[in-house]
């Protein structure tokens, strides 16, 4: 079932994505060589708890840490740790929820470390488009897997490939809800989109295979062939003649 959001509903999911995306804000210039992952998850933790929000992957199924943190290779749902120090040249995903007034808002963005390679910096490049081509998707009347397609044929295009493992989902008052946004697909297909539905929108491109393995830790989800991974995600309302991306950034603004 695909929830539509009340008038009051759509004002409380625009507070706690607004938090989110104030996060990643926060937390850009602390990104640089030296620093640990577990450091940005403290930095980001703190952040969210003095805004009067949770931040939701805390305990979600048992994930120990308030943001995810991917680097180069890894996929999604790395879990920070002192033990990873950034270095210049990585790629890395910072993935934040906010829990505010019972609602979840989800945002992430893949950050550059310092001076990158050109094939990081295309593949970062590129799957932020895969993101923006799959939200302009998004309008009353349209179907779910107009998203994935546009994202699939941006994707391949390049040479990359397209994780199916994980997708966007509906989002409100739970942090997964109804639909599944598969990031490939056939056009006109998958559930009707309508006014007052949020779901998040968040591709993840590898230079590689599309292919995932998860780490003992039952939470690290690494590419098949260690080539790196690519992720950006927004939180997304239709309205009623197309799309408002509720967790959008000051430096995406024009
Ligand atoms: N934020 C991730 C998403 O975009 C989910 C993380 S689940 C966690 O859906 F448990 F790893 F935090
Ligand atoms: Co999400
Ligand atoms: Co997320």
């Amino acid at each position: 079932m695909i929830s539509i959001k009340s008038k009051r509903e759509i004002e409380l999911m625009k507070a706690t994505s607004r938090l989110a995306a104030s996060t990643l804000e926060y937390i850009e210039p602390f990104v640089k060589p030296g620093v640990s992952t577990e450091e940005l998850n403290q930095l980001c933790h703190d952040y969210i708890v003095e805004h009067g929000a949770y931040p939701s992957p805390l305990n979600y199924h048992g994930f120990p840490k308030s943001v995810c943190t991917s680097l180069n290779h890894v996929i999604c749902h790395g879990i920070p740790s002192k033990k990873d120090v950034l270095k210049d040249g990585d790629i890395l995903n910072i993935d934040v929820t906010t829990y505010l007034n019972k609602f979840h808002g989800d945002t992430n963005k893949t950050f550059f470390v310092g001076e990158v390679s050109e094939e990081n910096k295309k593949l970062v490049e590129v799957t932020y488009e895969c993101m923006m081509i799959g939200i302009e998707q998004v309008k009353p009347g349209g179907h779910i897997g107009d998203i994935g397609a546009a994202i699939q044929e941006l994707a391949h295009s390049h040479g990359y490939s397209v994780v199916e493992d994980y997708c966007g989902h509906g989002i409100g008052r739970e942090f997964h809800e109804d639909p599944q946004v598969v990031h490939v697909g056939k056009r006109g297909t998958g559930a009707l989109i309508k006014p007052g539905m949020t779901f998040t929108i968040e591709p993840m491109i590898n230079l590689g295979v599309k292919h995932c393995k998860v780490l003992k830790d039952g939470w690290t989800v690494l590419t098949k062939d260690k080539k790196n991974s690519a992720q950006f995600e927004h939180t997304i309302l239709v309205t009623e003649t197309g799309y408002e991306i509720l967790t959008l950034r000051e430096e995406e603004k024009k």
